[in-house]
């Protein structure tokens, strides 16, 4: 339908169309923002919006408070309005050890009158380091929003709420009368970061943390503002006297949640356990997967599970009686920059790195932090001397976020970054367009370091006992000057290899030059992609080098693969082809490939996938996803195998997905997959089909 078509419609037609047009974006942000799993383009979205927007303007009547392009913004406002909640919004008890869970336990009996052998059904669920936020549907459509407050009375920030794409303006069930939920506004760890990243090159400050970020982004007067961060929602829980209003509500924590997914509304999972001992196992799986969330969370919620009992045991002035959070060390803390040192990477790349005052961050104490490159350090005006916050996230190195300017001393000056390598003098290169500068000798010595210790890591050849500081006495004896030569060290050699150690010589000796022989030994049958990954070629990680072992079967197919053929892969795109075929064109890698087939690193190449490459494999081509607890592979062990079978193993289901794997306890990834149709099968069936 074209605009001047609808301008000139009967306005009950036009009427239909808005409807029509909300519908559809609604179903379409929801497909999009909470099921992960868009039907429509972005640009068929965006100009269904154009249509919306336009029919709004010329017909003000029909642009509803609950239309998809409020969502966008409203017109600033001086101050936000108070609002009472109903039912206050409580906080909870803080524990911060299992003894403190199981106290809780038993002092739940003891209210509850019950003996202390008697099993309560606890849910526990990840705690959203976030900002609590209580929405309130009129028969179904989204009224008001508030923030906490004092617990009493809170902010409206309906308008803001409006912008946040994965909460329902209108419920997808019919519930008549008022609902009130409640749950938590955040930014997820990648988004937080792509935000800083922009706000940092736009010349803005970085957020603190994602927490602050997103509380920010909520109490901002111009929703257009708010409109633009990346926030996302999660619902937990429904006001204690909705419960006594509404009997549509279900009785138990578990079924509550499924309920409000079912009317469009984010929820999490909550594993359900029997008992103390489940919950605390349940509570110990949390914060050991606390790195995998998307988001950041401080802790864990345990809840009794059922309503009744909730409510029989009620709640005191602060918090419920019910529920305890599990709190988990910070992830951030404020230390000191003790100096700024540039670290030089295989790739010759000039790190920044803050040589920080000691500080135990979640747990681990961290004594440095990257600043990434020249031009983030001077965006985020690090000096040394100064006070900053430092994050350490998962798996993730651990940075520096920004620095605490009310207390830089006066007269600091900037950080003057180095023009030349802090190793070898060579003049720093940036190339043209990329912040990243680097050191281009081939011989700087910091290079052979960071490339010898990569070949050897646990990602590539796993080689044990090959540390940097081994590396580095290797370098230093002159044995070794690149991965090739790690195998023509003779066992006398190694024998007599210095070590220091604070600053004392230790001597390596027999029975480590034995063990250090038979590692590199075993090293040489290592498959065709560890090898891969420890050439350090440009964008050849693990998966890559997997998908490249897969396709071609040995190193030489792979050398003489030109750009065409490595695009033609899966997987692989320009940039990665275009990294291997520049590698393999430089004479010198040429040089040392020979050197290690000579050693026999090359010797035995990845089995061809025979049964895969013949299609008779039932995972062939498949994507698969892996949920809930295994029992006979770990995750990795079940990838590879899946691999192995000629199959891509992905982390979310979609529409894409051929086969979820499903363990123990599988929780929502299955319930999406179930909604999505897709074939569902156990870890035990899923032997059996291999094995046919
Ligand atoms: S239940 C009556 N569940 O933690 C208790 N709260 O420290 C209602 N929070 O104010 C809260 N994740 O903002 C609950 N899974 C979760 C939560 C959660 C984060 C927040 C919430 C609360 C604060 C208390």
């Amino acid at each position: 339908m074209t605009t001047t078509n609808a301008t000139n419609a009967a306005p009950q037609e036009v009427k239909r169309r808005v409807k029509t047009l909300s519908k559809d974006l609604e179903n379409a942000a929801h497909r999009y923002y909470v099921l992960d799993d868009p039907t429509i383009s972005d640009a068929e979205y965006d100009r269904l919006f154009a249509e919306l927007s336009e029919l709004e303007q010329q017909h003000p009547q029909l642009a509803s408070s609950n239309s998809p392009t409020r969502r966008v913004g409203a017109p600033p406002r001086d101050d936000f309005k108070k609002l009472n909640h109903t039912t206050p919004m409580l906080s909870l008890d803080n524990a911060f050890s299992l003894a403190a869970l199981r106290e809780f336990d038993s002092s739940l009996k003891r209210h509850l009158g019950l003996p202390n052998e008697a099993t309560i059904e606890y849910a526990a669920e990840p705690k959203v380091d976030g900002l609590s936020i209580s929405l309130e549907y009129g028969d179904g459509k989204l009224r008001k929003a508030a923030t906490r407050g004092d617990g009493k009375t809170g902010e409206d920030i309906t308008d803001n709420a409006r912008t946040i794409k994965s909460i329902p303006l209108i419920l997808h069930k019919p519930v008549p009368g008022i609902l009130e939920v409640r749950g938590e506004v955040f930014i997820s760890k990648k988004d937080f970061r792509e935000m800083n990243r922009a706000r940092t090159a736009a010349g803005d400050s970085p957020f603190a943390n994602p927490r602050n970020a997103a509380a920010g982004s909520m109490r901002q007067l111009d929703s257009a503002v708010t409109a633009k961060r990346p926030l996302s929602v999660v619902f937990y829980a429904v006001p204690e006297n909705a419960q006594e209003l509404r009997d549509d509500i279900p009785d138990n924590h578990q079924e509550l949640l499924g309920w409000l997914a079912e009317l469009g509304l984010p929820t999490m999972r909550a594993e359900k356990c029997g008992g103390l001992d489940a919950l605390i196992a349940a509570v110990n799986d949390i914060a050991q997967r606390r790195d995998d969330f998307s988001f950041d969370i401080d802790g864990a919620v345990v809840k009794v599970a059922d309503h009744q009992i909730q409510m029989e045991l009620g709640t005191r002035q602060r918090a419920p009686r019910w529920a305890l959070a599990f709190k988990l060390p910070a992830q951030q803390e404020t230390t000191e920059v003790l100096g700024i040192s540039i670290q030089i990477g295989r790739t010759g790349a000039a790190t920044p790195v803050a040589e920080l005052r000691p500080i135990n961050v979640g747990g681990v104490m961290v004594s440095s932090a990257t600043l990434h490159n020249a031009e983030e350090l001077a965006r985020k005006d690090v000096r040394v001397g100064d006070t900053v916050m430092v994050r350490r996230a998962g798996e993730v190195i651990p940075e520096v976020v920004s620095v605490v300017m009310e207390k830089r001393a006066v007269g600091s000056q900037p950080f003057d970054f180095p023009t030349a390598c802090p190793e070898c003098s060579s003049e720093l290169l940036a190339e043209a367009g990329k912040v990243v500068r680097r050191c281009p000798a081939p011989q700087c010595p910091a290079k052979r370091l960071a490339s010898i210790s990569h070949f050897a890591s646990r990602a590539a050849m796993n080689i044990d006992g090959l540390g940097d500081k081994v590396v580095r006495a290797l370098l230093r004896a002159e044995l070794v000057q690149d991965i090739g030569d790690l195998y023509n060290v003779s066992t006398q050699q190694w024998s007599d290899l210095r070590l220091v150690t604070d600053d004392r010589e230790v001597r390596f000796g027999q029975r480590r030059a034995a063990k250090m022989q038979k590692a590199l030994g075993d090293s040489r049958s290592a498959p065709l992609w560890r090898v891969l990954v420890g050439l350090g070629i440009r964008h050849v990680g693990s998966h890559v080098a997997r998908v490249l072992a897969d396709a071609l079967h040995n190193i030489d197919d792979i050398i003489a693969a030109d750009n065409a053929q490595l695009c033609a892969i899966r997987d692989i795109g320009d940039e990665v082809a275009a990294s291997l075929v520049d590698f393999f064109d430089n004479p010198n890698n040429l040089v040392l490939i020979t050197s290690l087939k000579g050693s026999g690193v090359f010797g035995e190449n990845s089995p061809a996938p025979s049964d895969a490459a013949s299609g008779s494999t039932p995972l062939m081509g498949k994507t698969v996803v892996i949920t809930g607890k295994l029992q006979h592979y770990t995750r990795a062990e079940l990838q590879d195998l899946i691999r192995r079978h000629g199959g891509r193993a992905t982390s979310s289901v979609s529409k894409k997905t051929d086969f979820l794997i499903a363990g123990a306890d599988a929780g929502s990834k299955l319930e999406k997959a179930k909604k999505l149709g897709i074939t569902i099968v156990s870890e035990a069936s899923l032997n059996e089909i291999l094995d046919n």
